[in-house]
């Protein structure tokens, strides 16, 4: 193929995915097989990675994202960010009208909309192309997500059709639909990783991941619901909004237009209980006076605009009968209490049960057996009991008395000065904990065990397969294949897996042990700085504390761990299933002291090696890497799209700035 044809084919490809994105993701409505689509991406993709010159990040193949992690840069809103005040009563909607009406005499209607429950952004276009995505900050600045926002497959990376103006801003709710959210909960259930409490959180804590790559997986929806610019199309809000979605922008299908303050409230009671049948959370409605000039007209306060006002509808409560407390022991020995109660249909869903936190909780709602209580499902998943109708309850109703004995192994529970929590202290005799361990140590940052889950565990645990971490290893094929649901496919696959994690780098497999307080990066430090694990099962707690980041709760936890002669028998079993018990030699060999007793930030993002790599070198060469600027620190370590602040602070405190090669150089 010439240039010219290449250059060509490259240009047809990227606006026929283009197309078939916003028929896939935007009307739902796919004219192409997912293979035929992925066929198209992978000649694409070969294309581009061909010719380098015709690269563009607004290419559709550029919606995978990066693992680079990267620290947003904190951008100032063109127009800032404001936020509606709440309303929870019709009277207060029609008070919000009468406001109005005193302002103008002019007639004007309503739009109303649903109201998304997520975490917003604001875009920016400048000649049809995606320029910029900032979140709302704190309505001055934001934090520049464009990188992020670049895999959501609903938001155009590049505009349809004509007629947008040369530069504006949409502004809009970045979602996380309930099926994904769900979905993301198990695997991280799977992962032991901790869960995330609502799709709101879902959504801001995935928006704001220090790796795209995260994002695009997750698959994040977006709505848009506001235009700003000049040269608009239309004076009135809801016809522009129309225009966006011919511009190939998400647009809720079930936005109306109101003549008066009593239509809008006949929209709210529609949507009160349809709403759950969205795929999308939503918490209210949002009522905007539909003409833009009026709208300028009516101004805002500091806060909020007067032509606009949120509806939030109240969480749905019940009231049922607690038929009994059940207890739930974590991985981490925490005991939750868990109300059981007669079934009852709220927000869509049945409830049987929900969560009651701790013995403070059901101490301050005074909780007596047979209570008809209050319900509540608000955001969160596990509805809540938020109060007890005393008057009912039947004189000889007893107290429910928080347990003393841990439901699983027996042993006496014990609740820490200061915590909420009470904790089954038998770390190695409790089965969920026993297994809590046992999956962190499969996990992916740990030993990374393909085809072993937490599931997996469980079937191996309750057959009397394995007690601890080193048992796994001496599984055989035949004692994994009959188990239910798995193979002999699964068995090869596991103990194919298990074999070769014998190449785990120390630093991983001490993480894996399980240690309390030993993440990944302290088990990055002590396997650096300490070199194998006969040396840190010596080291005194002077020696520990010697090393830097390493305080005294941290020291201290190392030395319980190693003066449990089970934890030192179960390492002496893993060294001899050949696990790396030491840092491999070229590690060793280019440990220096080059940054001995230097402290470094680094900022931005780099071209030669990721963070991750920087911060490996850094603490390979004896320095010390800090995440906050202070007199302390020796040097920042620059890269590109540093945040202004931190330049601002480094300048101020005199800090020598040094680049990737400054820094390469530094360490030969
Ligand atoms: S309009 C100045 N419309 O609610 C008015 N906001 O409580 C700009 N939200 O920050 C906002 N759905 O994150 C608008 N249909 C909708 C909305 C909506 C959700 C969020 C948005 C805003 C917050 C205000």
């Amino acid at each position: 193929m010439t240039t010219e044809n290449i250059q060509q084919r490259i240009t047809e490809l990227r606006s026929n995915l283009e197309e078939h994105n916003y028929r896939y993701y935007i009307l739902s409505q796919p004219v192409i097989t997912d293979q035929e689509f992925d066929q198209l991406m992978k000649e694409l993709e070969r294309l581009e990675a061909g010719n380098p010159d015709f690269f563009d990040p607004n290419s559709p193949t550029q919606r995978v994202g990066s693992d680079l992690n990267k620290e947003f840069e904190q951008v100032r809103h063109q127009y800032p960010m404001l936020s509606l005040s709440n309303s929870y009563s019709e009277e207060e909607l029609r008070d919000f009208d009468q406001k109005i009406r005193k302002l103008t005499d002019q007639s004007f209607e309503y739009i109303c909309e649903l109201k998304f429950d997520g975490t917003s952004v604001s875009l920016r276009y400048r000649n049809g192309v995606l320029e910029k995505a900032i979140t709302r900050g704190d309505g001055t600045f934001g934090d520049d997500v464009t990188a992020n926002v670049r895999t959501i497959r609903s938001i155009p990376l590049k505009l349809k059709g004509a007629g947008f103006p040369e530069e504006f801003e949409i502004r809009g709710e970045i979602l996380l639909p309930f099926s994904e959210f769900d979905r993301i909960n198990q695997e991280r259930e799977e992962e032991g990783e901790q869960l995330f409490a609502n799709v709101r959180n879902a959504a801001s804590g995935t928006l704001k991941s220090q790796k795209s790559s995260v994002v695009a997986e997750r698959k994040l929806d977006a709505y848009f619901y506001y235009l700003l610019g000049e040269n608009l199309p239309s004076d009135g809000h809801l016809e522009n909004m129309m225009a966006t979605r011919e511009w190939g922008f998400k647009i809720s299908p079930d936005t109306e237009r109101c003549a008066n303050i009593d239509e809008v409230i006949d929209f709210i009671r529609k949507w009160n209980l349809k709403r759950f049948d969205l795929p999308v959370a939503t918490d209210g409605i949002v009522i905007k006076v539909n003409s833009l000039s009026l709208q300028q007209y009516l101004g805002s306060t500091a806060k909020s605009p007067r032509w606009a006002i949120a509806f939030k509808y109240k969480a749905e409560q019940l009231s049922t009968i607690l038929q009994s407390v059940s207890y739930q022991v974590g991985r981490t020995g925490a005991v939750t209490p868990v109300a059981n109660l007669e079934p009852v249909l709220l927000a869509g869903t049945t409830v049987k049960r929900a969560t009651l936190h701790n013995s403070d909780i059901i101490k301050n709602l005074d909780l007596h057996f047979g209570d008809t209580v209050f319900v509540e499902k608000g955001g969160e998943i596990i509805p809540k009991i938020v109060g007890v109708d005393t008057a009912s309850r039947h004189p000889m109703a007893q107290p429910v008395q928080f347990i003393r004995n841990c439901p699983e192994c027996g042993t006496i529970l014990v609740r820490k000065e200061g915590e909420a929590a009470h904790y089954c202290p038998s770390e190695d005799g409790c089965p969920p904990q026993i297994k809590g361990k046992m999956e962190h140590f499969i996990s992916r940052k740990a030993m990374n065990i393909d085809g072993l889950g937490s599931e997996t565990i469980d079937l191996l645990y309750n057959e009397g397969l394995i007690r601890n971490i080193a048992d796994i290893y001496d599984l055989q094929k035949e004692q994994i294949s009959r188990l239910e649901r798995l193979g002999d496919k699964s068995a090869e696959r596991i103990l194919y897996s298990l074999s070769e994690s014998r190449q785990i780098p120390f630093e991983k497999v001490l993480f894996a042990l399980g240690i309390r307080f030993v993440g990944e990066t302290v088990a990055r430090i002590l396997a650096h700085r300490l070199i194998n694990i006969e040396t840190i099962e010596k080291a005194s707690l002077e020696e520990l504390t010697a090393v830097d980041e390493i305080g005294g709760r941290i020291a201290e936890s190392v030395q319980a761990y190693f003066s449990n002669p089970e934890n030192i028998r179960l390492i002496e079993r893993l060294k001899e299933k050949g696990l790396q018990m030491e840092l491999d030699e070229t590690s060793i060999a280019n440990r220096s002291e080059k940054l001995g007793g230097l402290s470094i930030i680094i900022s931005g993002t780099f071209e030669k090696n990721s963070r991750d790599d920087l911060k490996k070198m850094i603490e390979q060469n004896g320095g010390k890497n800090v995440s906050s600027i202070s007199g302390n620190t020796s040097y920042l370590l620059a890269g590109n799209n540093i945040g202004p602040s931190k330049l601002e602070k480094a300048k101020k405190l005199n800090i020598p700035i040094i680049s990737e090669d400054d820094f390469l150089k530094m360490i030969d």
